[in-house]
């Protein structure tokens, strides 16, 4: 039977490069969870001696930063600077961007608004780059009761979905004579799940690894078992039941945002050693 993995699958390229850093930088902090995976994060506290923090107040001049790959608030990235902590940025580069346009938006004159979630952390980042001051706005409603001036800067939190980022642009752009908008919409996401329906089509098993309460595992197990019937949503290798695989002659394989290489390898092997 051959074995094939997805196209896109797993970390996705923000979450990869954060780790790197992570690993590359032994005894840091870092400040707020690295990436929204616990298991991951007591890897690399375990091997690496990362850290973690969530009170910026415990940093001490000539420790080691390590930031988030959703990035902090402007004012706490100079307090940790000011101290003499030594910063090193894992901030997504997707990330950073909106980090920019906002900077630089708001220092032209713009009115800044950000369709995100204000209580991510990624959008408080984002948000303390307007020097004078953002609106965030998650539908079309947030936007009535706006007095927003003729100038605006439109940027969007990078998980969001394209056609309801358009609908805030729509509604923007016939009440004002200039609105900027910028694609600050990172597609990791749905590359893994563009993937997993590519390969599911060919495929006469499918296993998909990940979390039993991660949703975009469970998104990419749905997808998967649409277009193959015989498809299995697997936590790790001990998971696996041999028998899926009897006269089979494609295995496809795939994993959600938050599963680590390692698990993924671990299963790979486990069905080539049958
Ligand atoms: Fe990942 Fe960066 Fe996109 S962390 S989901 S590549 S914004």
């Amino acid at each position: 039977m051959k074995i094939e993995l997805a196209e896109n699958y797993g970390f996705c390229f923000g979450v990869k490069r954060a780790i790197k850093i992570a690993e590359e930088n032994r005894n840091s902090v870092t400040y707020g969870p690295l990436i929204h995976n616990a298991k991951e994060i007591q890897r690399l506290d375990s091997d690496y001696k990362v850290g973690l923090t969530e009170d910026i107040s415990t940093f001490k001049t000539g420790d080691k930063a390590v930031i988030r790959t959703h990035g902090i608030p402007k004012a706490e990235l100079e307090l940790l600077t000011d101290k003499g902590v030594e910063v090193v940025d894992a901030t997504c580069p997707y990330v950073t961007k909106p980090q920019q346009i906002c900077e630089e938006m708001s220092e032209q004159g713009y009115d800044i608004v950000i369709f995100g979630d204000e209580a991510h952390p990624e959008i408080k980042g984002v948000k303390s780059y307007a020097a004078n001051g953002a609106y965030v706005v998650s539908s079309t409603d947030d936007l009535e009761d706006l007095k927003l001036k003729d100038r605006i800067a439109l940027v969007a939190q990078t998980t969001r979905k394209v056609e309801e980022y358009l609908q805030i642009a729509n509604y923007l752009i016939p009440r004002h004579k200039e609105v900027r908008v910028f694609n600050t919409i990172c597609n990791a996401t749905f590359e893994n799940q563009d993937a997993v329906r590519k390969l599911a089509k060919r495929a006469d098993v499918m296993v998909i690894i990940g979390g039993k309460n991660s949703s975009n595992t469970k998104q990419l197990y749905s997808i998967a078992k649409e277009y193959c019937n015989d498809s299995y949503h697997i936590e790790d290798e001990k998971d696996i039941d041999m028998s899926w695989f009897d006269s089979k002659e494609l295995c496809g394989i795939s994993a959600g945002a938050s599963t680590p290489d390692w698990i993924i390898q671990k299963v790979v092997t486990a069905i080539q050693n049958r």
